[in-house]
């Protein structure tokens, strides 16, 4: 009989030349990058360019989709509409992504291209995401920046001030770090949906629902309130050993794949500290690492052999908070990175035209004999 293979880990489900994660040295190639040479210094759009297209833009293709993906930025009336709807009934910011990203399906037909659905669905998502937050603090939504880029008018959607080309730069190089991630499980739902022929918008509809999970995409804002919780140096020893005595993870350190240090954290820790060094939040990066330090010491003890090193999500937190972005929109952020990872396995998927259908064991009873309890029920009746 075949081994199962439970949450399919280390089975090898197609072949990509979008990103490789090696898990055991703590590597991650991007498009052939390495990630410490691409992350810190391509403009998002390159990597977007990269991602769908193999190789970095010249300086004519860069600007043709920065225009590009500027006229798609603006919402629809509908999508507004949902969004306002939304958060008068508070719903959190993942459903409210999820929702909205749906109904950009009202602007595409059967002449849609999945490229011209990928744009747009990339385009609309910092806008969905901006104008969702501003409404549930009852703020009017600002509309997009033509002349500004990708990561700079999202910014500029939350608060209306033109950012700093330093928190610019902070926050491509975090949408470059996680924009793509081999066959993770948000990636591997739009592969899957794609794989059926069905339509880009409802590949990544599926990616989203699958990234808001806490073990997924759900993790920074918990690792950043942890690190708040415990709030000074000297309470991070007690407080996580509590933590760990109650059977609870502690958000931010474990991965199914990296057994070492996820180079994530590494480039991420990196750009936040450059960001806190100088400004309000240099105590708060010190007690982060500080309180890394210590978990790592606490899981190596009380977890030995599990190999649980720090994650992406443990400084992802760290550095959104220190450009300046809520919890709540620590995920919604990750999902307009991955936005882009995913369209691009969809892409691939699309070209290798094979439908991804595993299959199950079977383990419930084969004897039964029909007799319905309800029927019985209605005719003692
Ligand atoms: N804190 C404490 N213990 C942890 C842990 C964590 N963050 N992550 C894993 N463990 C423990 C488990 O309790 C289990 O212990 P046991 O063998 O005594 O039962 C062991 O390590 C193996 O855990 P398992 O759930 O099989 O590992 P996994 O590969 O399925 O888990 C994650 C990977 C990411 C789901 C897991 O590490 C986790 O929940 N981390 C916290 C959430 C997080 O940071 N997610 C973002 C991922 S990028």
């Amino acid at each position: 009989m075949t081994e199962v293979t439970h949450g399919l880990e280390g089975v090898i489900a197609a072949e990509t030349r979008l990103s490789r994660v090696d898990g055991e040295v703590g590597e991650l190639i991007l498009a052939g990058y390495p990630l410490e040479e691409l992350a810190p210094n391509a403009r998002f759009e390159e990597t977007l360019h990269l991602f769908w297209h193999g190789e970095l833009p010249s300086s004519n293709q860069l600007s043709r989709l920065q225009s590009e993906l500027a006229e798609c930025r603006t919402l629809r009336a509908a999508t507004q509409y949902l969004i306002l709807a939304s958060t008068d009934a508070k719903t959190s910011m993942m459903d409210i992504l999820r929702m909205a990203t749906d109904s950009l399906s009202l602007k595409t037909d059967s002449s849609t291209t999945p490229r011209d659905a990928a744009l747009r669905v990339t385009a609309a998502m910092p806008t969905i995401i901006a104008n969702a937050w501003r409404r549930s603090r009852d703020e009017e939504p600002i509309s997009p920046d033509d002349d500004l880029g990708h990561a700079a008018n999202f910014l500029y959607m939350l608060d209306g001030q033109v950012p700093s080309d330093e928190r610019v730069r902070a926050l491509e190089t975090y949408l470059n770090t996680v924009v793509d991630h081999g066959f993770n499980a948000s990636t591997f739902t739009a592969r899957v949906i794609a794989s059926t022929q069905s339509d880009l918008i409802s590949a990544v509809v599926g990616a989203i629902g699958a990234l808001k999970g806490p073990l997924h995409g759900g993790a920074p804002g918990p690792a950043l309130d942890m690190v708040f919780e415990i709030g000074r140096p000297e309470n991070t020893e007690a407080y996580l050993r509590e933590k760990l005595a109650r059977g609870e993870r502690l958000m931010g350190f474990g991965h199914r794949v990296y057994k070492v240090r996820d180079p994530r954290a590494e480039v991420l820790a990196h750009a936040a500290a450059q960001l806190a060094a100088s400004g309000e939040n240099r105590a708060l990066y010190d007690l982060a690492l500080k309180v890394e330090s210590v978990a790592l010491q606490l899981l190596e003890e009380l977890k030995p052999g599990r190999r649980l090193k720090t994650n992406v999500e443990f400084y992802t937190a760290l550095l959104l908070h220190c450009l300046g972005l809520p919890t709540e929109l620590f995920t919604p952020t990750f999902a307009l990175a991955r936005v882009v990872g995913w369209c691009a396995h969809a892409f691939e998927q699309l070209e290798e035209g094979r439908l991804i259908r595993p299959r199950s064991r079977y383990v419930g009873p084969t004897d039964r004999v029909w007799a319905s309890p309800s029927r019985e029920q209605e005719s003692v009746a």
